[in-house]
């Protein structure tokens, strides 16, 4: 048993806004026939094994964290297609766009779980699952009132540590360079990392909406490439 388990009991603030939106009809009707498929249910005290869930089995899982509508997950699973992809988000509307979207494509490779990674990491799964964690544009709670809330906190640096099989990468990009700062202030002050120059995922990272928003407005785009090891 993971001695990260915490049983649903969530120590940290939120990370993200909640009741971001009500789900279009298009939406309701993905959720209703698309999650048999795509989603991967959990009772409270449920620790999940992936080669119940993944097509190629036995393969380490690529972790994308926030996945928001899902467009970089899909083109992933998409260039991908031998790999195993999660993608795991709280926000149900983006749960909903990326399995209708995931479906359009005709990927297989792809599961989504709901709920907070920092829960669903801890608590759902026990051993080193993952080769990769991708965190794409953090909600970045630039306000040093709000620092708490960011998703990148030293307890959730040692989950995706935990979670990470050895020389395994988290990459992270934002467009907010207090928020880079933060991240590599917090990753690389807790033990078993080290900042690295690249990474196998990176040439796969498409620009999203959300990221070419940054760019017109004049942001500039900080990837981050830590390596456990
Ligand atoms: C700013 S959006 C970026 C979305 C997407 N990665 C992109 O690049 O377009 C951040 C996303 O992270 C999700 N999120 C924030 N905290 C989370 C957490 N603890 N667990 C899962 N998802 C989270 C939010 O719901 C939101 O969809």
């Amino acid at each position: 048993m993971s001695n990260l388990k915490r049983n649903g009991k969530l120590r940290w603030s939120p990370s993200y806004l909640r009741n971001r939106g009500q789900l279009t009809r298009a939406q309701k009707r993905a959720q209703r026939d698309l999650w048999p498929f795509y989603g991967i249910p959990f009772r409270f005290d449920e620790v999940i094994d992936p080669t119940d869930h993944f097509p190629c089995a036995g393969e380490p899982l690529i972790v994308e964290i926030g996945f928001g509508m899902g467009d970089h997950l899909i083109a992933l699973a998409e260039a991908l297609p031998r790999r195993n992809l999660l993608g795991i988000e709280v926000h149900r509307p983006g749960i909903a766009a990326a399995m209708a979207k995931a479906h359009v494509a005709g990927v297989e490779n792809l599961r989504v779980m709901r709920g907070d990674a920092r829960l669903v990491l801890t608590d759902h799964f026990e051993s080193e699952i993952a080769d990769t964690v991708l965190i794409q544009f953090p909600d970045p709670w630039p306000h040093p009132g709000d620092a708490h809330r960011r998703l990148v906190q030293p307890g959730m640096v040692a989950v995706i540590r935990e979670r990470l099989q050895k020389n395994g990468h988290l990459l992270i990009t934002t467009d907010v360079e207090v928020y880079a700062d933060h991240c590599r202030d917090i990753v690389l002050s807790s033990p078993g990392w080290k900042e690295v120059d690249d990474s196998a995922f990176s040439r796969h990272r498409i620009i999203t909406q959300y990221e070419r928003k940054a760019i017109n407005e004049g942001r500039s785009i900080h990837e981050l490439k830590f390596q456990k090891a």
